[in-house]
């Protein structure tokens, strides 16, 4: 697979996607989107690859957004369609049945916080910084943020932060919930790293259905929640990790599950 805007390295059972766009501060545009979505066809293919980290080239952006020079010119059903790719693509992500880490390294403003926002868990440098600027430049968030920011941090925070389009440095950040780590400036892709494989030691069904019961069940009333929490325990008794997980407690020693 050609790449020219993103890079695709596997190593150690985690994926790590980096967007490497640094002259324009990884902005995103129509090939990095496209981009985006065959190397999430790739991961998906690939029932190694157990984790994926999202992160950004250099020290001082991990994505300062959409393209702006790119959808300066545009008209209401060419903005539409650029939206649509945006939205299909980060979907896509959210939905991998693999934990997704974004490293936040820098700016992740616009696009950038709404790609980080479709990740299962955000950790950030201490230069990191989240925004969503959009009303500045006239338009609306549009890969994502109207819908996810206000499932991550509350609809009044999240209101707060689109209307304003003001910038949320990492501490604050971690306050409102929008982040669960901050790692001295340097250190996020391997914080990123550690974090992953740390999750891959378990057993990698339960983690994957875990994740499912998890972003289906936010959409859903707790009695449907708990529903698809009880088949996902259930099915995770069909599975040999199951077994192996139990009888090393108790034989009181570390489990060994499949595929890790
Ligand atoms: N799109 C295109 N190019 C961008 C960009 C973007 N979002 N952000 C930065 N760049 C480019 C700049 O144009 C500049 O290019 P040149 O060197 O060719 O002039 C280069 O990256 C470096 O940027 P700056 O010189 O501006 O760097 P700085 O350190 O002074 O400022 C910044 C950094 C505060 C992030 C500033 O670049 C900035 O405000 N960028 C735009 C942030 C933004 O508004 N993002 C939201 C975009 S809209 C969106 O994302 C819509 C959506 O939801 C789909």
């Amino acid at each position: 697979m050609k790449l020219n805007s993103i890079e695709l390295l596997i190593e150690d059972k985690i994926a790590t996607l980096t967007i490497n766009r640094p002259k324009a501060l990884n902005a995103l545009n129509t090939e990095v989107l496209q981009e985006l979505a065959l190397a999430l066809n790739e991961i998906e293919k690939n029932d190694n690859i157990l984790a994926l980290i999202l992160t950004g080239s250099g020290e001082k952006s991990f994505v300062a957004g959409a393209d702006i020079a790119e959808m300066k010119d545009k008209n209401a059903v060419e903005g539409q369609i650029f939206s649509k790719l945006g939205n299909k693509v980060f979907s896509q992500l959210e939905n991998l049945k693999i934990p997704t880490i974004a490293a936040v390294n820098g700016f992740a403003l616009g696009g950038g916080c709404e790609l980080a926002l479709a990740t299962d868990i955000r950790i950030a440098s201490e230069n990191a910084l989240f925004g969503q600027p959009e009303v500045g430049l006239g338009i609306t968030p549009g890969f994502g943020g109207t819908q996810r920011l206000s499932r991550a941090i509350g609809l009044s925070k999240a209101k707060e932060m689109i209307f304003t389009g003001r910038n949320v440095k990492a501490e604050q950040a971690l306050d409102m919930g929008l982040i669960s780590q901050i790692v001295p400036k340097g250190d996020v892709l391997n914080a990123a790293k550690d974090l992953a494989s740390k999750i891959n030691r378990n057993a990698p069904y339960a983690v994957q259905a875990s994740k499912r019961a998890m972003n289906q069940g936010i959409n859903l009333d707790l009695e449907q929640g708990l529903n698809l929490e009880t088949e996902v325990f259930g099915l995770c008794f069909s599975t040999e990790d199951q077994k192996e997980g139990m009888s090393a407690f108790i034989d009181k020693r570390k489990a060994t599950f499949l595929n890790k």
